[in-house]
Formats: C-alpha cells, sequence, structure tokens
C-alpha cells in the first residue's frame, strides 16, 4: 500500500474553491479543514449504494453520507426512478402538485405528532418556521433550546453570532438537555413568556426516557410548547423518528435529513390546534411545493413503512460498534462509541485533548487510505444500503488502523506519522 492516499485534483480543485466560496464550501461540517487536510478526498465524482467515488477515482465505504440525509442509499433505484418520472412532467408550476397532499397524508400516518404539514428545503428553514408558529400561536417570545437548529438569526443568537442583532438575544436561552433542573429553573426565569422548549432527543447520546418525558411534563406544567429537531433522528431512529421511540408525543416536530434520501425537503408538522395558526403567519416559500423532491418524499416513505429500514441500520450500528469495540480493546487504544447505534458518536479518550485530535486525524488518514470514510467523533451513519460484506469490510481496516495508533501514541510520534497539513476546526454548536 502506497504511503499516502492520491487526492491531488481534489486539493487543487478546493484551492480554487476558496478563492470563490468563504471556507471553500457551503456546509461548515463538510470543510476540507475538519477532516485530514491533503490526504482525505474533497470532491466525489459519483455515488453508489454505500460507496462513493471521488474525482481522483478512489472509492471508499461511506459514513459521512452528506452528514445525514442518506438513508437507503445513493442512486437507489426506487428513488430515482420516481425522480426521473416526474422530471419528465416537470419540476414545479404555477398550479399546486398533487404530491403535496399525498406525501402529507403518508407523514401524518407516520409520524405521532403530526396532523398537519408544511414543507421547507432544509432543516434551518423548518426549525425556524417552527419558531415563528409556536410564537404566533402561544402569543410568547422566549424559546428555550438545547442543540443545534440550524443557522437562522433565531438560532444563531443563542451562541451571539456576529452579525445577529443583540437584541435577538434576550429571545432565547439554551440549555444543557438532560438537565431537568436547569429547564426547570429557566422556566421559571421567564414564567409565562416561554414560547417553546426545543431539543434534538438524539444529538450525540440518546437522551434518557425519563429526561424526554420529564420535558414533556415541564412544557404542559408551564403552557409551553414542545418541539423536537428531528432532523437527525427522524426516519432513522425509527420510521416515526424519536418521539415514536420514545412514545412522547411533542407539539410540534421537524424533519429534513433522511425524508427524501437526500433530495432537498425539509418537514414541519405538528398538532392540528397549533399548525393551523401558519395560514395567518409569514410562511410562504416558492420552493416549497417543489415536485421532484416530494416524488422521492413519496416512495421514500412507502419504503420506510413496508421494508424494515430502521432496524437494518440498528442492525449494522450494532455490528459496526462492537467491531470496533473489539478492535480497539484487543490493542488496547482507549476509543469508545456511544449513543444510539443507528448514528453512533465516538470519542479517543486520551487525557490529553491536542494528543486526541491528532489521533483523529492520523484514524482518518488510514482509514480513508483503506476505502473507509468516518466523520471526526461521528456521528457514524449508516444505510439500508450497508450489506455485511461493507460492515465486515469496515471493520476489518479499523482493526488494522488502531494497531497503528497504538504504536504511534506508544512512541510518541503521531506527528511524524501525519502526511497531510493543519486541521481546523469547522462547526460550532450552541449548547
Ligand atoms: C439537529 C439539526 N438541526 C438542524 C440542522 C440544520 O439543518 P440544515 O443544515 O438542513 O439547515 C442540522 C444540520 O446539521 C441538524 O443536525
Amino acid at each position: 500500500m502506497s504511503d499516502k492516499l492520491n487526492v491531488d485534483r481534489s486539493v487543487e480543485l478546493y484551492k480554487r474553491a476558496c478563492e470563490l466560496v468563504p471556507g471553500g464550501s457551503q456546509t461548515n461540517s463538510k470543510r476540507a479543514t475538519a477532516y485530514a487536510p491533503g490526504v482525505w478526498p474533497i470532491y466525489f465524482d459519483s455515488a453508489e449504494g454505500c460507496r462513493v467515488t471521488d474525482i481522483d477515482g478512489n472509492t471508499y465505504i461511506d459514513y459521512v453520507l452528506a452528514l445525514g440525509p442518506i438513508t437507503l442509499g445513493y442512486c437507489y433505484e426506487p428513488m430515482d426512478e420516481a425522480i426521473q418520472a416526474q422530471l419528465g412532467k416537470g419540476i414545479i408550476a404555477g398550479l399546486l402538485s398533487p404530491l403535496e397532499v399525498e406525501v402529507a397524508e403518508k407523514i401524518c400516518n407516520m409520524v405521532p405528532c403530526a396532523e398537519m404539514v408544511r414543507y421547507m428545503k432544509g432543516g434551518a428553514e423548518g426549525t425556524s418556521a417552527a419558531a415563528r408558529i409556536a410564537r404566533g400561536y402561544t402569543g410568547k417570545e422566549v424559546i428555550l433550546n438545547s442543540g443545534y437548529r440550524g443557522w437562522s438569526d433565531i438560532w444563531a443568537a443563542q451562541a451571539g453570532n456576529p452579525g445577529v442583532p443583540e437584541a435577538f438575544e434576550a429571545s432565547i436561552e439554551g440549555f444543557p438537555r438532560d438537565d431537568l433542573n436547569a429547564l426547570e429553573d429557566l422556566l421559571k426565569k421567564h414564567r409565562g413568556n416561554v414560547a417553546m422548549i426545543a431539543l434534538d432527543v438524539a444529538g450525540g447520546t440518546a437522551a434518557p426516557k425519563e429526561v424526554v418525558e420529564g420535558i414533556r411534563k415541564l412544557a404542559d406544567e408551564h403552557e409551553a410548547l414542545l418541539m423536537f429537531d428531528e432532523i437527525v433522528s427522524g426516519f432513522r431512529m425509527a420510521p416515526g423518528g424519536g418521539q415514536q421511540y420514545y412514545g412522547v408525543t411533542p407539539d410540534l416536530a421537524v424533519f429534513a435529513k433522511g425524508v427524501a434520501n437526500g433530495m432537498p425537503l425539509g418537514v414541519v408538522c405538528g398538532k392540528r390546534e397549533v399548525m393551523e395558526c401558519a395560514k395567518d403567519l409569514i410562511i410562504s416559500i416558492t420552493y416549497g411545493g417543489e415536485a421532484l423532491s416530494l416524488a422521492a418524499a413519496s416512495v421514500c416513505l412507502d419504503i420506510y413503512k413496508n421494508e424494515p429500514v430502521q432496524d437494518h441500520m440498528w442492525n449494522q450500528g450494532d455490528k459496526l460498534r462492537e467491531g470496533f469495540e473489539a478492535a480497539a480493546r484487543a490493542n488496547r487504544v482507549p476509543f469508545r462509541c456511544y449513543g444510539p447505534s443507528v448514528m453512533h458518536s465516538m470519542k479517543f479518550e486520551y487525557d490529553d485533548a491536542d494528543l486526541a485530535g491528532k489521533v483523529w486525524t492520523l484514524f482518518l488518514q488510514e482509514t480513508a487510505r483503506r476505502g473507509v470514510l468516518i466523520r471526526r467523533g461521528g456521528l457514524l451513519f449508516i444505510t439500508y444500503s450497508h450489506d455485511d460484506e461493507a460492515i465486515e469490510q469496515t471493520i476489518a481496516v479499523v482493526a488494522e488502523t488502531l494497531p497503528i495508533i497504538a504504536e504511534a501514541v506508544e512512541a510518541g510520534d503521531v506527528d511524524d506519522r501525519l502526511l497531510g497539513g493543519e486541521v481546523e476546526e469547522s462547526f460550532r454548536s450552541f449548547a
């Protein structure tokens, strides 16, 4: 095996991108500097099933999967057929698409809280619309939020982000997701003025069931709406999302990644009484009824309903986790998987954070070279197309890589083994 993965064309193109695109990419978490710069692929040429091929001609088993939207697999045939069939009939028109109704009915049948539905094009649009609906419905202003909800002012105000008016900061406050006492204190602090509690039940780790139930109870006691951001958990933890998995029904929910296997569609849904107020609010987008994504969603939802997609993802995730952790034990590497197996997080538990960061870079460098793409820390996404062969091959690659890590840490020469450039953190979450 050659020492260094050839990603020359990717690196060259990215140099041009950095002159043209602030940050080099449209998604902060996809910036090349966040992976193993110079020794990790940057641009894809094609993708099929669970594999992606870069513009230098290397093919990998992929666990980054566009950061979550790919659930069935790349170029999944029934999806592609549905998109092509709709393409022949038109993308969007002045008249509405019947698919708007068809997909809404399927979502309402699958998602516990869904009685009415509006479509968006992405997650941040969806969570922003949910915030507008919650404030419009309750007449209250404050949002208590745990985690990343998207780039808009409503959410970025929580991080005091440059470019967001300072005045917005008073309208949102963060809480640590699993701390019911902290949430209760905030509800008391803003008594009578909390429009909505927003959270992602499985961001990084899965919340304990009693916490999710406790948050529901606190929301009711304080007459605040409860919104689940199901952008990652939706159609992954269960066909009906985290709310089905936990058996706790929120008032509002937002889905995006996963609703149409990569086609750009966001969904805001919730209880009829709450959602109905959206009719009178300024929530309107030109592309909401774009029919290619709706055609894809319609088929995707049928597959979720009729096939064991989520069971498959859980099973394959369990196998990966067991395989990774067994290899870690065998090589005495302090590596751990945590969170739900459909999308587990991973950690190198070295006390020295700088060393842990460099070990991650070495891990990415060595796994990519052997044909596997894993994201620093996870989430490790899985699709319906990750068959046993792919899983076994991945475990074998990790089992070959961890001894290299052990040896490098033992010898104190991790730096010397890094063949690429500097890594930069590219994404900051809110709380
Ligand atoms: C939990 C969660 N909420 C919201 C978003 C924002 O979604 P989008 O990037 O589609 O706007 C993301 C994106 O990563 C997410 O993971």
